[in-house]
């Protein structure tokens, strides 16, 4: 039996020699703290679980649904979009439901790439903008996200023939694992860009409402000309702590949405019709209390993140959005990998290397938020006691 030629070019997971480690410390009885995986610790709040309780016993949600979605949960999100983002959405063509972002992320390679075709991924980025464009037989082009331009790519330093072979570019704000926010200006250079080039962009709205410190993230469909050149991937799972439940949107540019459609209709049978009418009570203004206080328990965490790395002389800016603190490796480590190994060793904590987001990582690691106050307590109390 061998897997396809497209599959062995997947590089061979980077936590897996860290992963192990886990393992073998596990099972000697050693008590390991995870700040490793970015799932919130905390339940789906009660309003969707009471929507999605009543939704399961409606016999009309049994049956395969449209990969259309439901005109209540598309009427949902365009509300959303207004009242949240100030955009503008036609509900009929412009919005289609989607099995969690990553379903999108990956199926939007194969709706729109040929091999030979290059797809411009952010790095340190979300491993999909890599996996997905391999998987599709075509290349990613990794866009190195500079920390002094605010975490963005320098979109002038993109090779033109590059460019011109591009059909898709992924960019993801706020952003995952670097906790950057998009600085003012940038996605208007992306637009002009994007239609210089003819490119696709694809934003990835994983993270825009877990945001701290009075900061809105915008949707990059409240850019000018945004709509003309891309869609938004809006993912319910962070923000409202609904990971397993599979509930994301792509909005936007609707003859992107009609192409993705029909690659969908051969793939996939639509997103469960009670998972929607749960998003629907998710993306209702009743909502809103429950997302602030989810921020507010980041917020917390966050700061208590960064002061126990500054205890420890890690110089870490605190980021204003995602569940996420991405901090430089001590002086004296060769790698990310041989400093959050070194800390496994030492304080039985996970953290994850920045260069398994890409090259661009390296000298980096990442701390996630989604850790329990007792045990996040735990982890930076012995953080600390490494000393600085
Ligand atoms: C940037 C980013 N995009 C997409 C996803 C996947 O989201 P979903 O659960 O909707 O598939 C994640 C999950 O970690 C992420 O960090």
């Amino acid at each position: 039996m061998r897997p396809s030629k497209r599959l062995e070019r997947i590089p061979p997971y980077a936590f897996a020699q860290l992963e192990r480690k886990i393992a073998e410390k596990l099972a000697a009885g050693v008590d390991v703290i995870s700040l490793g995986i970015g799932d919130p610790d905390r339940p789906t709040p009660p309003l969707i679980v009471e929507a999605m309780q009543e939704a399961v016993t409606e016999a009309e949600t049994h049956r395969y649904p449209s990969n259309r979605g439901r005109a209540d949960f598309r009427a949902a999100v365009r509300d959303f979009y207004e009242r949240r983002f100030d955009v503008t959405l036609d509900a009929e063509r412009e919005i289609i439901p989607a099995i969690g972002a990553k379903e999108a992320i990956f199926n939007l390679n194969l709706a729109f790439l040929d091999p030979g075709d290059y797809a411009l991924a952010a790095d340190p980025g979300y491993p999909v903008y890599t996996s997905g464009p391999w998987l599709a037989g075509a290349e990613p082009v990794l866009m190195a996200l500079e920390p002094e331009r605010g975490f963005t790519p320098d979109l002038e330093a993109i090779d033109d023939e590059v460019a011109a072979a591009s059909k898709l570019m992924y960019l993801n704000y706020p952003n995952n694992p670097t906790g950057a926010v998009v600085p003012e200006g940038f996605f208007e250079h992306v637009v002009a860009f994007a239609r210089a080039n003819e490119i696709l962009v694809v934003h990835d709205n994983a993270y825009s409402e877990i945001v701290f410190d009075g900061y809105r993230a915008p949707s990059f469909l409240a850019t000018p000309g945004a709509k003309e050149v891309g869609i938004e991937v809006f993912s319910l799972s962070k923000g409202y702590n609904m990971t397993g439940w599979r509930c994301a949107v792509v909005v936007g540019n609707a003859e992107a949405i009609e192409t993705y459609w029909r690659l969908k209709t051969n793939i996939d049978s639509g997103l469960f019709e009670a998972v929607q009418l749960a998003g629907v009570a998710a993306l209702s203004p009743d909502c809103d209390a429950e997302v602030a206080s989810m921020n507010e328990l980041y917020r917390r965490r966050r700061d208590l993140v960064c002061e126990a790395l500054r205890g420890i002389g890690v110089e870490v800016t605190p980021p204003h959005g995602t569940i996420y603190v991405w901090a430089p490796v001590p002086d004296g480590f060769a790698s990310s990998a041989a400093y959050c190994e070194h800390v496994l060793e030492q304080a039985a904590v996970v953290l994850s290397p920045g260069a398994i987001y890409g090259p661009a990582g390296e000298g980096w690691f990442r701390i996630s938020l989604t850790t329990p106050d007792d045990r996040l307590l735990e982890a930076v109390e012995r953080l600390g006691a490494l000393g600085g």
